[in-house]
């Protein structure tokens, strides 16, 4: 009888699917680049020869990126940059071009996002992570088409989204509908920039858990039960895996791939059935008390 093993490991860290120099030369830019899947998509890059533009909020954060990237012998940028304000966009595009040329590829991958029952969210808690993960991922990708089209080149944006945003996404409210307004925004955009030679393509993470999330991620993830056996693959996503596929989107080898969403999920938003488990409020995952005005 077959053994439930799972999915099998992925090849090993350092390993890379395209040829080595596949980026030489090329410019990746990265929002929130410094920590956790961000991180390791950028060090994907720069294996494969890029140099990195690594763009976020918090010093901390941006010397985590700077150091994970020079271990690898890629020449790095980072740049303070909050992606809600347009205008340090810019500037950070400016940081970027005038190191390195305009950035051949734009990841868009910083994003916010925190467990909260829908009642009790405040307008500004919805506003702020809308703002951050649709908002933000808009004028990213505004700023590096409007430069593309001004000097004629071609460029490829990869989005990172979150499989919610076809299912819906309870205690994650702002951030499901955020991500659903990404994955659609993908979609316009590689229409709109087709024509310009510019690819935009959404890559959706699964349950990918490392030690840079949130202390809110975090602890609404220990609050589920363990893992890696409520996966279909058996196991969670490992960064690399992410990363691998990133550079895929962007590379030479899927130029003709535009508009189009990739989960890497091993499944996982698939596992759907009649007969799910018990329903437990959001309030009541979260230990909090009856909603009260
Ligand atoms: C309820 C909260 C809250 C919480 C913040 N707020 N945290 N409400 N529960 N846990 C509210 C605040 O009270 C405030 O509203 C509003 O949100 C803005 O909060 P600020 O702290 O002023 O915002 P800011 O300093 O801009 O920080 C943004 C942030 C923060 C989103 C709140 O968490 C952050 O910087 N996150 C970046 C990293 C991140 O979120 N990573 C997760 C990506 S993972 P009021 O009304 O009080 O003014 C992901 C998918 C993971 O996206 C899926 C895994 C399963
Ligand atoms: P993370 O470590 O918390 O990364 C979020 C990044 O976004 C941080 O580096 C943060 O940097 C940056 N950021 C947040 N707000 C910003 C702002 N206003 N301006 C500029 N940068 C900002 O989370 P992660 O798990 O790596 O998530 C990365 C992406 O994957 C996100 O799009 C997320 O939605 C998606 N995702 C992750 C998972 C998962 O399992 N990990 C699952 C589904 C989807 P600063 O704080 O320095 O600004």
């Amino acid at each position: 009888m077959a053994e439930i093993t799972g999915l099998p490991e992925p090849a090993p860290e350092g390993a890379t699917a395209l040829v080595p120099g596949t980026y030489d030369g090329q410019t990746v830019f990265v929002t929130g680049g410094g920590t956790g899947l961000g991180k390791a998509i950028a060090t994907e890059f720069a294996r494969l020869g890029a140099n990195l533009v690594i763009a976020s909020r918090k010093p901390e954060h941006l010397e985590a990126g700077q150091a994970a990237i020079e271990e690898t012998g890629a020449e790095v940028l980072v740049v303070g940059c909050d992606i809600r304000q347009a205008e340090q966009i810019a500037e950070a595009f400016d940081a970027a071009t005038g190191r390195f040329g305009l950035p051949d590829v734009l990841i868009n991958n910083a994003a916010a996002n925190f467990p909260v029952p829908a009642e009790d969210m405040s307008p500004n808690a919805w506003r702020t992570v809308v703002d951050i993960t649709l908002n933000g991922t808009f004028f990213c990708a505004r700023e590096f088409a409007r430069r593309h089209l001004a000097a004629g080149t071609p460029g490829s944006i990869v989005n990172i989204g979150a499989s919610y945003a076809w299912t819906g996404g309870p205690g994650f409210a702002h951030s499901a509908a955020a991500k659903a307004g990404v994955k659609s925004m993908t979609e316009s955009l590689a229409v709109e920039w087709g024509p310009y030679g510019i690819q935009v393509n959404g890559l959706v993470p699964g349950l990918f858990p490392h030690e840079d999330m949130t202390a809110d991620i975090r602890s609404s993830l220990d609050r589920t039960h363990e893992k890696d056996p409520c996966q279909p693959a058996m196991r969670v996503g490992q960064l690399r895996e992410l990363g691998w596929a990133a550079t895929f989107l962007a590379s030479p080898f899927a130029r003709f791939i535009s508009g189009h969403t990739m989960v890497v999920d091993g499944a996982n938003w698939q596992r759907r059935s009649m007969t799910n488990p018990a329903v437990v409020t959001i309030r009541d995952q979260m230990g909090k008390g009856p909603f009260e005005l």
